[in-house]
């Protein structure tokens, strides 16, 4: 099969598109032909050598966390999928190190759901690592009902599912974003918005006066905006261990799982419309590097989405 491969880590310029041996499905495993491969974040950090201590040496790998596509071969006791099943999935790098930017990629079953029925496989593909991300992180902050809470970089991929998923929870969303954002992240549910800053504790203070109950920080802003939390309140960090604690508050970090029940339930949640699939462009495979480059350049509000 044709696949997305890196033999060496670095910038975009490692990644090669090469004939590598097609995965066979192992007991409990699906063979998935992908139809659509979202680029995220976590595929720059794998192809700069970021979680190379967590896999073991090989002449190459893989990248791609996320896919949609077309169930192709079952291993033994699968019995939840049919060949041919348009499905989601996501990939436990570095556990599996298996990629998903490649013509097929073997997952778990228990890392599969069915695709959203009303979304193409390019806009299905922007769902799984982010979706699932914001669900966990949620579930990790754990608000009381009606509680406020305060998403930073709500603009992104996922920041814009957190959104959503929180509003739909019935909490009050304060979205930190550019202010080129704050229709976006409106339209997505948040009750309050309040524009990027050097001190975005203050902005978030200054709009909550007693500052917020939780807060999940997607734009990674640690310190800086600690401060917006009250008391006893509850930090859930995306990009590493996040800030020290202080005043009561409890610090956590989501590292996202693959989970096939929650998986389905996006799926269920995107075709009723109350999680937006987002995608700024399709690239081929071919076109790999370029893509990561784009990327990089940030400023996107929708996914990159490789495809065959
Ligand atoms: N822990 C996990 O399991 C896990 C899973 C998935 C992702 N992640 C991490 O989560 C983070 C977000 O991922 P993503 O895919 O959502 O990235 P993304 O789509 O690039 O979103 C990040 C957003 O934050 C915005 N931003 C940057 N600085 C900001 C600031 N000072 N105030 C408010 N917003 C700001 C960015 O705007 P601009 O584009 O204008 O800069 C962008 O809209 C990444 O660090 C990723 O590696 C962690």
């Amino acid at each position: 099969m044709r696949a997305v491969i890196l033999s060496e880590y670095g910038g975009s310029d490692v990644l090669r598109i090469s004939e590598v041996p097609t995965p066979a499905p192992g007991d409990g495993q699906i063979r998935i032909r992908v139809s659509a491969a979202a680029l995220n974040p976590a595929d720059a950090l794998i192809r700069a050598g970021a979680l190379a201590s967590r896999v073991p040496v090989r002449d190459h790998y893989i990248p791609g966390l996320d896919v949609a596509g077309i169930v192709d071969a079952l291993g033994g006791g699968v019995h939840s999928f049919e060949v041919g099943d348009a499905v989601i999935g996501m990939s436990d790098w570095p556990d599996t190190q298996a990629g998903t930017h490649a013509e097929y990629v073997v997952l778990p079953a228990t890392a599969v759901a069915a695709a959203p029925r009303h979304a193409s496989p390019v806009q299905a593909a922007t769902l799984p690592l982010n979706g699932l991300t914001a669900r966990q992180a949620l579930d990790l902050l754990a608000p009381a009902d009606g509680a406020t809470v305060a998403i930073t970089g709500a603009a992104g991929a996922v920041g814009g599912y957190l959104v959503e998923l929180a509003a739909a929870r019935g909490l009050h969303v304060v979205a930190v974003a550019g202010s080129q954002d704050e229709e976006l992240v409106r339209k997505l549910g948040a009750s309050l918005f309040v524009p990027r800053s050097d001190d975005p504790a203050a902005a978030i203070r200054a709009a909550v006066p007693g500052g917020v109950a939780g807060l999940i920080d997607a734009a990674a802003l640690g310190e800086s905006v600690i401060g917006a939390l009250g008391d006893g309140g509850t930090f859930v960090s995306v990009l590493g261990a996040g800030p020290a604690a202080e005043r009561g508050i409890r610090v956590s970090q989501v590292q996202v799982h693959s989970d096939a029940v929650q998986l389905a339930e996006l799926a269920t949640l995107a075709d009723a419309g109350l999680v937006t699939l987002r995608v700024d462009r399709t690239m081929p495979f071919s076109e790999a590097a370029a893509a990561h480059d784009t990327l990089a350049s940030r400023g996107l509000r929708g996914r990159i989405v490789l495809v065959p």
